[in-house]
């Protein structure tokens, strides 16, 4: 629930409510928030980051007040850019709250994650794992194309998932392209697990894929919130409009997002709740903002939290 924002929005609820159409010709003249998609809703509104991420970061986990993993799923094509959304947000959730959080990432290399000073790890648990230092990189790299090297990379990535399956783990997951674990490692009964019950342990699960129908039913029904960037067709956008839910007003959305501002949706499955936005390209704005118009991780911060 994004609450702070609540203010800014009109006073009946534009996702979810009906309103009296625009006339179609002027449609293309209207801020997004008085348009209508094909399903008859009103698009979401666009909000600026430096707001939504800082209600965002303030809610996630805290549907009552009070701590409760929720899962994210993060949604689009490759270069999208869901790992630097990830980043951003893992960062400040660190901040905030000064969070234990394992990266698991099963790629090659990673240019974006690369670029978070976090130790890298290839061993659980960690040496290095204790109250000041609780976030790390676990590069579980595959060494060839062969069955072996899979099965010694799935190997190693069981050997995180069991390592941190325990009470009271409180630890934030983040899985990148998490369609690759399920599927190619031959983990998707683990990944299954850990989305249904692994709440109850004080794990929260933040997983990215290109490829959202490769990745099984669970994750999706199992999710707090979703974040989708613009899909690269409108078979892409059909797909992450089916697990968004009201496929044809999201299927509009969807295709609505500006690619190159690399716009996303983020939508809150409990209350419906949905809004654009996108995280200024710091590099364009070097060159035309003043300093003090630069938005960073941290910069609205509040007070540090337990949870
Ligand atoms: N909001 C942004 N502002 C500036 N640069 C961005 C932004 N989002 C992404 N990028 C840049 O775009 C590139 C691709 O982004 P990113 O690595 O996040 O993509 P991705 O969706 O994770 O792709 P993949 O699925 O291949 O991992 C990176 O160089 C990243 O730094
Ligand atoms: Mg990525």
């Amino acid at each position: 629930m994004v609450v702070a924002l609540s203010s800014t929005r009109p006073s009946s609820s534009p996702t979810t409510e009906t309103a009296s159409a625009a006339p179609a010709d002027d449609i293309e003249d209207l801020p997004t928030e008085a348009r209508l998609t094909s399903a008859g809703k009103l698009y979401p509104q666009r909000v600026p980051w430096e707001m939504l991420s800082v209600d965002f970061i303030e809610a996630w986990g805290r549907p009552n007040g009070s701590f409760q993993p929720e899962h994210v799923e993060v949604l689009g094509p490759t270069g999208s850019g869901k790992s630097y959304w990830e980043k951003w947000v893992l960062q400040e959730r660190v901040r905030l709250r000064r969070s234990a959080v394992v990266i698991l990432l099963t790629k090659p290399a990673d240019k974006t994650l690369a670029t978070l000073d976090w130790p890298v790890i290839t061993k659980w648990p960690p040496s290095q794992w204790n109250d000041k230092n609780r976030q790390v990189i676990f590069h579980a790299k595959s060494t060839g194309l062969g069955k072996a090297s899979r099965a010694r990379q799935a190997e190693q990535v069981e050997q995180l998932l069991d390592g941190i399956w325990h009470p009271d783990a409180n630890v934030v997951l983040a899985v990148d392209e998490i369609a690759y674990v399920e599927q190619e490692l031959g983990l998707r009964t683990h990944m299954t697990t850990f989305f249904r019950e692994g709440r109850t342990l004080g794990i929260t699960i933040m997983a990215s894929t290109q490829r959202p129908a490769g990745v099984s039913r669970a994750v999706h029904s199992e999710t707090a919130w979703v974040v989708c960037f613009a899909p690269k067709d409108e078979d892409d956008a059909e797909r992450m409009a089916q697990i968004l839910g009201e496929k044809r007003h999201y299927r509009d959305v969807l295709m609505d997002l500006d690619r190159e501002k690399r716009e996303f949706v983020l939508v809150h499955n409990l209350t419906r709740e949905a809004y654009i936005s996108h995280i200024p390209d710091l590099r364009k704005r070097k060159k035309t903002a003043p300093k003090s118009d630069q938005v960073e991780p941290g910069t609205r911060r509040r007070g540090p939290r337990a949870g």
